[in-house]
């Protein structure tokens, strides 16, 4: 399977089932395996599965489509803003490729993912880190909710979003 194409947003998860220690870490090594402008080491993850954790960050995220109550774990990437990383102005981007990267390699074992975004919306910047009392050089970028999806036939599917008119050309 084409783990790029089939990815897809899941919201309901198994809620049963943890996804295992090792295969979080694994998640996270493919997402450190992005690039980074000059390689600059700007990421950070933290791995949430406390409950009430979730709940109260489920506050910050009313808005969004997916209900953050009904996950059980989660990845917070976490961009550093040191003065002395090289490109300090690159660290979300750097922070999405990681995000992107994760996201694709949960579809390999199974895992299903969805993003709340969280950079650059000031509120929930604001509310996310308080919560996780950051230190003031970092920020969320995003909270990755994971699980194994309860659909597990539909979850992951090729949408076919492709559409050639995206492309121009310089020739
Ligand atoms: C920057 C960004 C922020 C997003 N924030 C949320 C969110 O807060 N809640 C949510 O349920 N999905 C969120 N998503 C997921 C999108 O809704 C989803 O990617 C989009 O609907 C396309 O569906 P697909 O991921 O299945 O291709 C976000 C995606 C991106 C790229």
């Amino acid at each position: 399977m084409d783990i790029i194409l089939n990815r897809r947003s899941v919201r309901k998860f198994d809620l049963n089932k943890m996804v295992p220690h090792e295969d979080l870490i694994d998640l996270i090594k493919h997402g450190e395996s992005a690039g980074s402008a000059r390689r600059q080491k700007s990421r950070e993850y933290i791995i949430i599965e406390n409950k009430d954790f979730i709940n109260k960050l489920s506050e910050i995220y009313v808005k969004s489509s997916m209900q953050v109550k009904e996950c059980n774990q989660m990845i917070a990437v976490i961009g550093k803003t040191n003065e002395d990383l090289p490109c300090v102005q690159f660290v979300p981007t750097d922070c999405a490729l990681a995000t992107q990267n994760i996201m694709d390699y949960a579809v390999s074992k199974g895992i299903g993912s969805v993003m709340l975004g969280t950079y650059p919306d000031k509120e929930r910047l604001s509310k996310a880190s308080e919560l996780l009392n950051l230190d003031k050089n970092k920020f969320v970028f995003t909270f990755i909710c994971l699980g194994y999806p309860i659909d597990k036939e539909n979850a992951f599917y090729d949408m076919n979003k492709f559409d050639e008119s995206v492309i121009s050309y310089i020739k």
